[in-house]
This record gives structure tokens, C-alpha cells and sequence, in this order.
């Protein structure tokens, strides 16, 4: 049984709730918005289950208010959301719209008005359209880009706002992007793929004294998903297939951002594949941060496999029964193990888990609430698991729930539902389920 409470974190621990702008905003062609890669990649036939589309998702951009008074009902401490680049500077560049940031300005004005604190993110992998027909991450120029555009954003919006996250989860947008293929721009390209994760991290870098410069004592981060990664057998071989899929998968993006460079067994590995670097780039990569956000779910299990990709590996389904909806097992311990291992490498800044959360099957009962019972429990485990990690001297800062809202899960669409709350998407009618409840009383103590 879950056993963590509220009165044993520090008093200004910060409790939240994650959305991002694609995933839950609509209004995708209205008030100057343009496409991003993820409108056009999910107009394309076989893209997306049910071949369902973000053009309304919840509506929230017509559904504001009551959704930052769902915020305020659940009683959390802050909101951490991300900004449309597509509906802010339309074409990626140049010419900025006014309408879009006017929406920024009301969502940050509500979330003061309650006592919310606002955490942005910048990218949550929606690049505009053209940017992407232009060469997209693999382009050096789209790292440019998005410094211009952290720029715009925190003119507008850092008097208000002073935490900043500059991407969400890069190894999504590059790697399942580019190489994956199952994310927006839906390519197959390893060469492509690194030289994108690259430019994203430059990007990164790139955007730190932008933010500095424009918001008065800034607090700036990047959210990562990272993953404890465990052996599928106590062979040599799966032992190193574990190396190396670690490399990829963690110190890949860790590394360069602590100041060490890429690591030098995953360049290895890529051969001709790995990315160009231009002199200066690592030492931008490293600019200071003020914390790091880790977004959590799930452990992995690897074996050797010579056909497995770049790394030479393989992920092994676990022989788990607790399963999300997602078929992701439930492995808080993963948690803690993956926080104490972060500190132990890395001595990092103080860390927010960003996003943490799952996915069930829900289903509105004919009383008409949601028995999620099972996501609470979720939750409550992997806060205890926050607590064994803070006991074992990890310095952390805030917790965030995935998700506020049942959203659009990209390539899965409609089909999974992360939310406290629920959506009804044909009628946008949102319902408080037991989870968001449980959620509050943990926080009322
Ligand atoms: C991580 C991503 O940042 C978020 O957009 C997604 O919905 C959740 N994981 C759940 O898959």
C-alpha cells in the first residue's frame, strides 16, 4: 500500500499537472495558427490509430477558463503547459502573431489570478510546417529558429513567467521522428536523426541567455524521458547491448548537457551516422540550467540483437501482469533507481519529474464518475518512490502529473486516456474523475 503524504516533502515542493499545446489546445487554423509537422503528419492516411486528428482535441483554447478552474478545483500549486510555435510565429520565423500570444497572455494572467505558478515548456515537438519543409531539426538553421522564437516568447511573457522549459522529451521528437518514423515528420533517417537531436540540444543552449536576458530571475530547465535500463539475461552479451542501448537512450542527451560531450561508445557505434558538431557547439550545449525535469514511465529490459538498430538491442517485453493501458509495465521502483543513478553520474541540479502518469481504459460509470482507482494508486506509488529517492539525497523540486485532460496521445490518438479529467470528445464535457480526487485530497494532506 502507498503510504507517502504531503508533510513529508518541503513545504515549497511543487505539485503539478502537465498538458501540452498540440495535445489539448484545438484551434488549429484559427486566429492565424498555421500547421505544424504533427497536423500534416496526422492528415496522412495510417499515421494515427483510428486516423484521428489534433484539429480540436479538447478545445481548450475555446475551453480556457473552465479548464484553468479545473486546475485550481484539483489544488495544485502549478501548471506546466507548452506554447504553440505554429500559432505564435506561424511560419516558424519572421512575422509574429499577435492573436497567439494574446491566448498565452490570458493563460498566464488565469493561472496568477488563482495562484497557480506557470511552468512552460517552449517545444513539445509541434515545429511549424514550413520549417520543417525547409530541413526540419536536421537542419541546423531550425536551432536558430527556435532562439528567435524563445525570444519572442519570453519578451511577451517573462515578467510573468519565470520557470522555462525549453524542450520536452528530445529523444521523441528526433529519434522516433526521424529514425522511428512512428512520431511527426514520420522519417526513417538515422544520420538525419542524430544530426536532429544535435540541433535540438544546440537549440537548447542556444536559448538559455535569450531567456536570461529577458526574464528577470529565470529559472531554466529541459525536460527529458529517461529510462532505468536492466539486462535481459546475465549474459556478457545482453550486458553490453544494455550499455549501449543506455547510451542512446540516456547518456546520449545527459552527457553533452553536463559538459561532456556525446558519449564516446555511442559515436562509435554510429559510425558515419553520428552528427556533425560545429567548435563551440558542446560548450553551448553545457550552459548552466537551474534544474533538470525528467519525465518518467517505464523501465526497460534489453537484449543483444545484431539486427537491433544502432545499439545492437532489443527491448524485452517484461513479464509483468501490472500494466497500464499502454501495456507499460508499472515499476515505480524505476523511480527512485533512475533519480538516485542521475545524482549518483551526474550531480545534477535539483530535479522536477516533469511529467509522470498512465493511461487506463476509462470508462464512465452509470453514476456518472469515473472509477480510475487503479491511476491513483499509480500516482501514490510513484510519489513513495519520490520519497525513497529524496531519503537517498536526491534534491527535487516538483512532481507533475501526466495529465490534466484526457488529450490527443499522438500516433495513438484518442485511444488513450492519461487524464485526472475526464474529456468527452464529442461534447468537450469534462468530469472530475476519482484519480483528480484522490489527487486533491493527497495535497489537502
Ligand atoms: C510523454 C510526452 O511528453 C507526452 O506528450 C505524452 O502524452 C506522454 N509521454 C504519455 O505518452
Amino acid at each position: 500500500m502507498p503510504r507517502s503524504t504531503r508533510a513529508q516533502f518541503p513545504g515549497d515542493f511543487r505539485w503539478g499537472v502537465s498538458t501540452s499545446a498540440l495535445q489539448i489546445e484545438g484551434a488549429s487554423d484559427i486566429d492565424g495558427r498555421r500547421a505544424s509537422v504533427w497536423d500534416s503528419f496526422a492528415a496522412e492516411p495510417g499515421r494515427i490509430r483510428n486516423g484521428d486528428r489534433p484539429t480540436l482535441a479538447c478545445d481548450h483554447y475555446h475551453h480556457l477558463e473552465e479548464d484553468l478552474d479545473l486546475i485550481k478545483a484539483l489544488g495544485v500549486g502549478a501548471y506546466r503547459f507548452s506554447v504553440s510555435w505554429p500559432r505564435i510565429l506561424p511560419t516558424g520565423t519572421g512575422a509574429v502573431n499577435e492573436a497567439g500570444l494574446v491566448f498565452y497572455d490570458r493563460l498566464v494572467d488565469g493561472l496568477l489570478e488563482r495562484g497557480v505558478e506557470p511552468w512552460l515548456t517552449l517545444y513539445h515537438w509541434d515545429l511549424p510546417q514550413p520549417l520543417e519543409d525547409a530541413g526540419g531539426w536536421p537542419r541546423r538553421e531550425t536551432a536558430l529558429a527556435f532562439a528567435d522564437f524563445a525570444d519572442v516568447v519570453s519578451r511577451r511573457l517573462g515578467d510573468r513567467v519565470k520557470r522555462w522549459i525549453t524542450h520536452n522529451e528530445p529523444w521523441c521528437s528526433t529519434i522516433k521522428g526521424y529514425y522511428e518514423g512512428e512520431f511527426a515528420p514520420g522519417k526513417r533517417d538515422l544520420a538525419a536523426a542524430m544530426q536532429a537531436t544535435h540541433h535540438v540540444l544546440l537549440s537548447h543552449g542556444l536559448a538559455l541567455p535569450v531567456l536570461r536576458a529577458n526574464v528577470a530571475a529565470a529559472q531554466c530547465g529541459i525536460a527529458l524521458s529517461l529510462h532505468p535500463i536492466h539486462t535481459a539475461s546475465d549474459s556478457e552479451a545482453d550486458h553490453l547491448a544494455a550499455i549501449r542501448h543506455d547510451g542512446l537512450r540516456n547518456r546520449w542527451f545527459l552527457d553533452p548537457l553536463h559538459g561532456r560531450g556525446y558519449p564516446e561508445d555511442v559515436l562509435r557505434e554510429l559510425g558515419t551516422a553520428a552528427p556533425d558538431i560545429v567548435e563551440g557547439d558542446l560548450a553551448t550545449i553545457a550552459g548552466k540550467t537551474d534544474f533538470l525535469g525528467i519525465n518518467y514511465y517505464f523501465r526497460e529490459i534489453v537484449a543483444n540483437d545484431p539486427k537491433g538498430g544502432p545499439m545492437r538491442s532489443r527491448v524485452v517485453e517484461p513479464d509483468a501482469t501490472d500494466v497500464t493501458g499502454f501495456g507499460w509495465e508499472v515499476y515505480p521502483e524505476g523511480l527512485t533507481e533512475l533519480l538516485l543513478r542521475v545524482k549518483r553520474d551526474y550531480q545534477p541540479v535539483p530535479i522536477a519529474i516533469t511529467e509522470n502518469g498512465a493511461t487506463y481504459p476509462d470508462e464512465v460509470s452509470a453514476d456518472g464518475a469515473i472509477h480510475d482507482e487503479r491511476r491513483a494508486v499509480y500516482i501514490h506509488r510513484h510519489i513513495d518512490a519520490l520519497k525513497a529517492a529524496m531519503d537517498g539525497g536526491v534534491d527535487l523540486t516538483g512532481y507533475f502529473v501526466w495529465s490534466l485532460l484526457d488529450n490527443f496521445e499522438w500516433a495513438e490518438g484518442y485511444s488513450k486516456r492519461f487524464g485526472l479529467v475526464h474529456v468527452d470528445f464529442p461534447t468537450q464535457k469534462r468530469t472530475m474523475k476519482d484519480s483528480g480526487r484522490w489527487f486533491t485530497d493527497f495535497l489537502k494532506g
